[in-house]
């Protein structure tokens, strides 16, 4: 078909620039919402008496047709060479209605519509993201619920600190995952903004009716300033971002999960669905998925990076740069999805082995902090009690015993304020139980967590 823009050249686009510079093998993802906006642009050119009642039911008959085929994915796109998505819609209607579908580009440019296209691809991959994070909300706060009496090694330098329950640490990420949620929705409500009416940069000049397409695309809102409407992309950073930080949680957890299933601390079992084996050694059970969801953080960090540096010192309005903000966006939806999905379902099959969670609680004089806060109550000051509790961990240590069975007597050579109620203290139920402020481990503290969770989910 004849291109967009043909009028004022004499010569074709070179061969290897326009392998640069096509983008329909991407950029079809849009066929959608570019069909989409079309009809509702063609609704307003209607109102404005640039199209009759009788075109304008040719062309929505037209798009209908097509938007079907589309999602119904019966539509070869590979069939077609058009410059870009709103070339091929246009090139489509044209040879099947001719002049009409020349007419259907009064009043829009190429600018305003695929920035509108993006944002209700991006709307609806938002509630995806949404949906799959709930998903592991929820399978978090289930898991979190059979835990909250397992006392579980609490690390700092991932070195063995303090008993915590397992409900706790699980819930820790449970919060990390909430705030995930509230980016996203606030980058949903960024997304949901109607810039189409801006045409090329400085509106239209056909008075169309911006609300009313707004409305018939599913927008709440209208952009405010074409020139901003035609140059924004802060929600797909927003969204980045977001996606960013989102996957950095999951490489966190993730990370936790490759170490817990390792044989050398062996804390948990992972669903085989989730686990492969190795094609030379027949002993391996290897945490692929999570390691994978690990991996896959780099590359959306990557996208992020990428958008950013996109419009970093952009000038307004539209640049042809700005066709470059698509890949990456399209490989950060993907990814974080099914990253999403994927842990929230490797969440279900977790078992935690409370055997060998309970064997290493006793490794690494995990009480030693108790005995400082005893000593503290005794009304020793606490920098005092610390240097006391260091030495016996250091004899602890070279005796190779633990805690709980250093006797009295010797306690009591390091300080006369250790009476036998000392043993009452250097329990890991007793530890927990201490620490019974808001947000902190004591079991009934954690239940005031998942009870308040409950109402929220
Ligand atoms: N394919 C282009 C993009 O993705 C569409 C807009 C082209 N506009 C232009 N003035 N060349 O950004």
């Amino acid at each position: 078909m004849a291109k967009m823009w043909g009028g004022r050249f004499k010569k074709g686009l070179d061969q290897d620039a326009q392998k640069l510079s096509y983008s329909l093998q991407y950029d079809a993802k849009l066929a959608k919402y570019d069909i989409l906006v079309n009809k509702a642009h063609s609704r307003a050119l209607y109102q404005a008496q640039v199209l009759t009642k009788s075109e304008l039911q040719k062309i929505n008959l037209f798009l209908t047709k097509l938007l079907k085929e589309v999602t119904d994915q019966k539509f070869d796109f590979s069939a077609h060479s058009e410059e870009d998505i709103h070339g091929l819609i246009e090139s489509l209607v044209t040879d099947a209605l001719g002049d009409l579908g020349k007419k259907m580009h009064t009043g829009k440019s190429r600018n305003d519509q695929v920035v509108t296209d993006l944002r209700l691809y991006l709307k609806e991959q938002i509630q995806v993201t949404l949906n799959h994070l709930d998903m592991v909300l929820k399978a978090l706060y289930k898991l979190a619920q059979e835990h909250v009496h397992t006392i579980f090694p609490g690390c700092t330098h991932f070195q063995t600190a303090q008993p915590v329950v397992l409900a706790h640490h699980l819930l820790a990420y449970f919060e990390k995952f909430s705030r995930d949620k509230q980016r996203f929705l606030q980058a949903f409500e960024s997304t949901d903004v109607c810039p189409l009416g801006s045409a090329a940069l400085a509106g239209n000049n056909y008075g169309l009716d911006r609300e009313l397409v707004a409305h018939e695309l599913g927008f709440s809102k209208i952009s405010a300033n074409s020139m901003d409407a035609i140059s924004d992309r802060d929600f797909v950073l927003e969204y980045t971002g977001a996606a960013s930080i989102c996957m950095t949680h999951l490489s966190r957890i993730c990370e936790e999960l490759v170490l817990w299933n390792s044989p050398l601390i062996d804390f948990i079992r992972i669903g085989d669905e989730f686990t492969t084996g190795s094609s030379i050694m027949p002993q391996k059970k290897n945490p692929d998925i999570a390691e994978l969801i690990r991996g896959k953080s780099a590359r959306i960090v990557g996208a992020h990076f990428s958008e950013l540096h996109l419009l970093k010192s952009l000038p307004l309005t539209y640049n042809r740069d700005l066709q470059e903000d698509k890949e990456p966006l399209f490989d950060v939806v993907e990814n974080l999805n099914m990253s999403l999905l994927c842990f929230a379902k490797m969440i279900k099959s977790l078992e935690f082995k409370k055997e060998n969670i309970f064997k290493a609680l006793q490794k690494g004089a995990i009480l030693a902090t108790e005995i400082a806060d005893y000593l503290v109550k005794k009304g020793l000051p606490f920098r005092d009690a610390h240097e006391i509790v260091g030495q016996i961990v250091q004899v602890v240590e070279q005796k190779n015993i633990r805690l709980e069975e250093f006797a009295l007597t010797e306690f009591q050579t390091y300080s006369p304020l250790f009476q036998k109620d000392i043993y009452e203290v250097l329990t890991y139920e007793g530890a927990v139980a201490a620490k019974d402020v808001y947000g902190g481990t004591a079991p009934q503290r954690v239940e005031e967590q998942l009870r308040s969770i409950k109402k929220k989910l």
